[in-house]
């Protein structure tokens, strides 16, 4: 059976974004594929996480993640710091993976930002710990969103570099699934931006844990255009906003952009708001309300993330080793 990973950042609550860029696509596939699925916190302290706040977002976010359909019983879902083996491999890649490749990483100059001598190093590294998540357990297919799409090109340049300059086949081609319409939902404010869990207002995105009249002020708000819905998608060019919210009724309600238009065509954004805020609210409540009851029972849900790092350091300790004896490293006798 093909092995999938797959790993989200506890830098917030799960966003709409994330949900149909990602996690959709991640609970078909623990039925068909052997599946890993990661709360990635290393990842997370690149920018800087309150302690407090990180502890929180970590279980949030495997709450979230369970309420979504992931099945501890049909995939191995764990927290990426209990298994220390991901940030050993990451300094192996760190010094097999070469700065000019970093330097061409899009989403570091969009995170750094302008003054981006002030960014972590960590920050710079983190595409050598994300191929090193997925390395480590020879995963095969990562179903992600747009936006890690060049993650995962370096990842392969990674692995490509390991197996040629160590002789070996230890690391597969790794094959990105992106799927669908809302591989990359943007954001409420502006539909030029992707939405994101660190944006600074809140305004700008559709937590999953938002109480329903927070999703509907939120689409209220959201940015549009006056002009009326168009009959097929060419007639959204130029109209990024109106092009996402069309998406993301297509996504929710299982159509294509072109069925949502067929029906809404000619409709202002005054009577399709409403429309849009009732499907995500009858999608998004009952995920909201699972969320909210595994988070009454920490104890069972740090259990299963438990288990679930037990299943991932047991797959995850040879490949390890074979990397480091690969490279020569004397081993522990
Ligand atoms: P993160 O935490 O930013 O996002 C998690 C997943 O959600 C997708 N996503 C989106 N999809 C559509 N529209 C959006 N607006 C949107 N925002 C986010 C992301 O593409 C991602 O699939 N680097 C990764 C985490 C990671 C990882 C990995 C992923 C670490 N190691 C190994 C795959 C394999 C990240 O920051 O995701």
């Amino acid at each position: 059976m093909q092995r999938v990973f797959s790993g989200i950042q506890p830098s917030g609550v799960p966003t709409l974004g994330n949900y149909l860029g990602a996690i959709r696509n991640w609970v078909p596939m623990q039925d068909t594929h052997d599946c890993l699925y990661c709360v990635v916190d290393l990842h997370a302290i690149t920018q800087f996480q309150k302690p407090e706040d990180l502890l929180r977002q970590t279980r949030e976010m495997a709450a979230a993640l369970l309420a979504c359909g992931l099945d501890p019983e049909k995939c191995v879902l764990f927290v990426q710091s209990h298994v220390p083996a991901h940030a050993e491999l990451a300094w192996l890649f760190n010094c097999v993976a070469r700065i000019g490749w970093l330097n061409r990483m899009t989403q570091f100059k969009d995170k750094a930002g302008k003054n981006a001598e002030n960014a972590s190093t960590g920050l710079y590294v983190y595409p050598n710990l994300m191929a090193a998540d997925i390395l480590l357990y020879k995963a095969t297919s990562v179903p992600v969103g747009d936006d890690q799409r060049q993650h995962l090109e370096l990842a392969n340049d990674i692995a490509g570099k390991f197996n040629h300059d160590y002789a070996v086949e230890l690391f597969p081609r790794i094959e990105p699934f992106i799927g669908g319409v809302a591989a990359r939902v943007m954001s409420l404010r502006d539909g030029t931006k992707k939405m994101s869990k660190s944006d600074p207002s809140d305004q700008s995105r559709i937590n999953l844990n938002d109480p329903d009249d927070e999703i509907r002020n939120k689409i209220k708000r959201a940015k549009t255009d006056p002009d009326p819905l168009p009959e097929t998608p060419a007639g959204l060019g130029g109209r990024p906003e109106a092009r996402n919210l069309v998406g993301i009724l297509a996504a929710v309600t299982g159509r294509s952009p072109e069925a949502v238009l067929a029906e809404h065509a000619g409709q202002g954004f005054g009577a399709f708001k409403p429309l849009l805020a009732d499907a995500l609210i009858a999608h998004l409540a009952p995920i909201r309300t699972e969320m909210e009851r595994l988070l009454r029972d920490t104890a069972a849900l740090d259990a299963a993330l438990r288990r679930g790092a037990e299943k991932a350091e047991a797959l995850a300790l040879p490949t390890l080793a074979e990397a480091k004896a690969a490279m020569g490293f004397l081993a522990r006798s």
